[in-house]
């Protein structure tokens, strides 16, 4: 049982081990990212269910776009299909947010995105932020351009900048995450959330993305809770 006193407030997930787990099972790697999907909806209602605010999952980095244009196409169909169901999942107290850079998107998606973003959730319990098209670099790239575009029209000094300057210009809107959860046996970040995961625990866990269970997900927030957080303190 998860100890509902200590639970962590935001966490990340980066939902690797897809294509392995096609290729098991003698399928193209697009049937993986479909079940990833699947899980990725239950786990989100999950989280809703332990009242846990927050959840970034890794859905598709900026280095993804090397991938076969196949395996590209299906990750987005995907993420179409998910949005146009949004509507139904209204009454789920789970508001959806985007992070990365939404310009290469087709005029569809780009305005599928927006509506989710926009939908009136009742009662959110949790919000999912969906990373795609997603680095963290491209992130704080991002939040340094801001930066000095608001220095070259003379309204910022550079003994004015704090780290608040960078959190507030991020793509998140949660500047710190407490965990990240990385299944699949691969013990790497990725790109995936570099400034707000400064204090983070990680969980790496062997199983693979489409295989995760909420069980799985009790048992790294249980970990979690375990781990003393002292914040660089004694
Ligand atoms: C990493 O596994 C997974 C991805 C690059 C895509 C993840 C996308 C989804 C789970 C679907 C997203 C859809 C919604 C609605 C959020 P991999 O392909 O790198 O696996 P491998 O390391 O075994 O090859």
């Amino acid at each position: 049982m998860t100890d509902k006193t200590f639970l962590p407030e935001h966490v990340g997930i980066i939902m690797d081990g897809n294509g392995r787990w096609a290729k098991k099972r003698g399928l193209p790697r697009n049937a993986g990212h479909k079940k990833g999907a699947e899980v990725f909806g239950e786990i989100s209602r999950h989280c809703r269910d332990l009242g846990i605010p927050w959840l970034t999952v890794y859905a598709f980095s900026t280095e993804n776009w090397k991938r076969p244009k196949e395996e590209v196409d299906g990750v987005m169909n995907l993420m179409r299909s998910y949005l146009k169901d949004m509507e139904k999942a209204k009454n789920e107290h789970i508001a959806v947010r985007f992070i990365g850079d939404k310009a290469p998107f087709d005029k569809e998606l780009k305005e599928l995105m927006e509506k989710a973003e926009k939908a009136d959730v009742k009662d959110v319990v949790t919000t999912v932020q969906i990373a795609l098209n997603y680095g963290g670099r491209d992130e704080i790239v991002h939040a340094v351009k801001s930066i000095v575009k608001e220095a070259a029209l003379g309204n910022l000094t550079p003994e004015e900048i704090t780290e608040d300057t960078i959190s507030s210009r991020l793509y998140s809107g949660i500047p710190n995450v407490d965990l990240i959860i990385r299944p699949s046996g691969e013990e790497r970040l990725s790109n995936f959330l570099l400034w707000e995961s400064a204090y983070a625990e990680f969980v790496f866990m062997d199983v693979l993305w489409p295989d995760f269970t909420p069980t799985d997900f009790d048992a790294a927030i249980e970990e979690y809770e375990k781990r003393n957080r002292r914040f660089g303190g004694v």
